[in-house]
């Protein structure tokens, strides 16, 4: 397959390779997202998912390779590259200590400099976008696995990024949930026209979402293509994930 080369790419990663002592969990990674794009990345347990989304965020810096972000180099200049993206983690990662809608006022108190009141509609606003309006006062340990995955949602969304990065949103989520986390993603997508990564390992949920999807492996991307193609791919890991899928998806819900 010849080299994607989108001219519109907001996300492109180019030959990434990471790290840690002896272990080598991305191996040249290459892969570009265009605007306003779902691409889904699916792979093994451990197979460098997180740490790819993580060298992408600006958070973890790679052992070699490039990453740029809305025409921001985010090796270079991670901070100014975080503040193109919102972040929602495998792991909710709320502030227990603080309200629903503290936790969305967080990052905009911090980073927005737009007077109190606008940030305070604009946190209103993202919450009843994620269907959480009447939830505001309520405390991260009253609430649900999947209304958690809203409200970090919710956080992300407050500061308006051009790129959405999701690790593992439906993970631990009942399939009704897990419907509702995928509509809303698609939802964002559409109304903010963000450029969307996700990593997931849930077939049904990303032939939902994404428009295309990629195959980690080893820390090397086996597959990259449409949901199509990836249902007709004859490379063993993925057959082997989508019978699985397919098998479930046949099984009564008790
Ligand atoms: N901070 C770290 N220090 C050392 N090794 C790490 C660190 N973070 C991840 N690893 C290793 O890197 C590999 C890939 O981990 P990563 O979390 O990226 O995988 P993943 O595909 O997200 O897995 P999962 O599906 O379980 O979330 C694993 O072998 C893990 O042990
Ligand atoms: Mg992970």
């Amino acid at each position: 397959m010849a080299p994607a080369l989108y001219s519109n790419a907001v996300i492109s990663i180019e030959r990434l390779t990471h790290r840690f002592g002896e272990n080598t969990v991305l191996d040249g990674v290459t892969l570009e997202v265009e605007a306003g794009e779902i691409v889904a990345i699916m792979g093994s347990s451990g197979g460098g998912k997180t740490t790819l989304l993580r060298c992408v965020s600006g958070l973890l810096r790679p052992t070699s390779g490039k990453v740029t972000v809305d025409g921001i180099d985010a090796v270079r200049q991670p901070e100014a590259a975080r503040r193109t993206m919102g972040m929602v983690f495998q792991a909710s990662a709320l502030f227990d200590y603080l309200s629903v809608r503290e936790n969305v006022l967080f990052g905009l108190r911090r980073w927005s400099e737009e007077p109190r009141a606008v940030q305070d509609r604009r946190a209103e606003e993202v919450l009843e976008l994620v269907g959480m309006a009447d939830a505001g006062d309520l405390m991260p340990s009253e609430l649900s696995g999947g209304m958690k995955k809203r409200v970090g949602i919710a956080r992300a969304l407050a500061l308006r990024p051009k790129i959405m990065l999701y690790d593992e949103p439906t993970t631990g989520l009942d399939p009704i949930t897990t419907y509702t986390i995928d509509s809303l993603i698609a939802d964002v997508r559409k109304r903010f026209e963000v450029t969307t990564l996700v990593v997931s390992h849930d077939v049904a949920s990303v032939f939902r979402v994404a428009d295309r999807l990629a195959f980690l492996e080893d820390g090397r991307l086996t597959f990259v293509g449409s949901p199509a193609e990836f249902g007709s791919s004859k490379r063993a890991a993925i057959e082997e994930l989508v019978a699985k899928s397919q098998a479930t998806s046949f099984l009564p819900a008790h």
